[in-house]
């Protein structure tokens, strides 16, 4: 179901005290949140993911993972399976954030694995996409774009793929200070609705949540919110400020 969306993807920032207050504070704003659909979600890290879970009312804040493993379970030290989340009531978790796709080697094909496991275990994946400067530069997003979409999700049948979250995420525009134009996130998230229609109907298109991301703040998400194929926004730093975060999930 299309929805507005404040999401807040606190990175590896925040020890657990410092993460507790903020979803605490968040928690206090949400209870007064007249939200009519729209939806709150935090992306803490692992460890707080339990505690949190525990202090906010998840009928108000959703809370998800930042990533999870790429198996079901067994000899995969260090990382936490799609089960283990949905074990302790996780409902989301982000999937393919280009920070994992850089610096863990993280392919469409392994976030596609990723992506049916969070299915299978009832989360619904936050799935990522969007091109580095070089290749908006060479005029080459449009294309990297339709591959990470073929080769992350267009395989899911229809019924899955529309319990997916797509996020469009400009590399060049994250934790950079340099948004992209509400002009620009429009027109890419058009492409990509416009892909899905072809690929699964206008039906599901319509209803696909798409979260522009990408030094999104409280001075420009009214404007960014605004565009009609901008959902709501993935938020980076902004997110780990209770105040701005509380004037993002006003500008929805
Ligand atoms: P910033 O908002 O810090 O640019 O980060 C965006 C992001 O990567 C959210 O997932």
């Amino acid at each position: 179901m299309r929805q507005k969306i404040a999401a807040g993807n606190w990175k590896m920032n925040t020890n657990i005290q410092d993460g507790i207050t903020l979803a605490k504070t968040l928690n206090d704003f949400a209870k007064n949140f007249n939200n009519n659909g729209k939806g709150i979600i935090i992306a803490p890290p692992f460890t707080h993911l339990y505690s949190i879970l525990q202090q906010v009312d998840t009928n108000k804040i959703f809370v998800s993972a930042q990533n999870c493993g790429a198996w079901e379970k067994g000899a995969y030290t260090g990382e936490v399976s799609a089960e283990m989340l949905n074990s302790i009531g996780i409902k989301y978790s982000i999937i393919g954030h280009s920070e994992r796709r850089q610096y863990f080697n993280e392919t469409n094909e392994t976030l596609y694995t990723k992506v049916k496991l969070c299915l299978k275990n009832s989360i619904t994946p936050i799935f990522c996409i969007g091109e580095k400067l070089s290749e908006r530069e060479s005029n080459v997003h449009f294309e990297v774009i339709k591959k990470q979409l073929n080769q992350g999700l267009f395989e899911l049948s229809p019924e899955d793929f529309s319990k997916i979250i797509i996020a469009y995420e400009p590399i060049w525009a994250i934790g950079t200070g340099k948004t992209a134009s509400p002009q620009q996130a429009q027109e890419i998230h058009n492409f990509i609705r416009k892909l899905i229609s072809d690929k699964y109907g206008v039906t599901i298109s319509n209803e696909t949540t798409i979260l522009y991301g990408g030094s999104c703040n409280a001075a420009n998400a009214k404007e960014l919110f605004s565009q009609p194929d901008v959902d709501g926004g993935l938020v980076g730093g902004a997110s780990l400020k209770a105040n701005e975060f509380i004037e993002i999930i006003k500008a929805l």
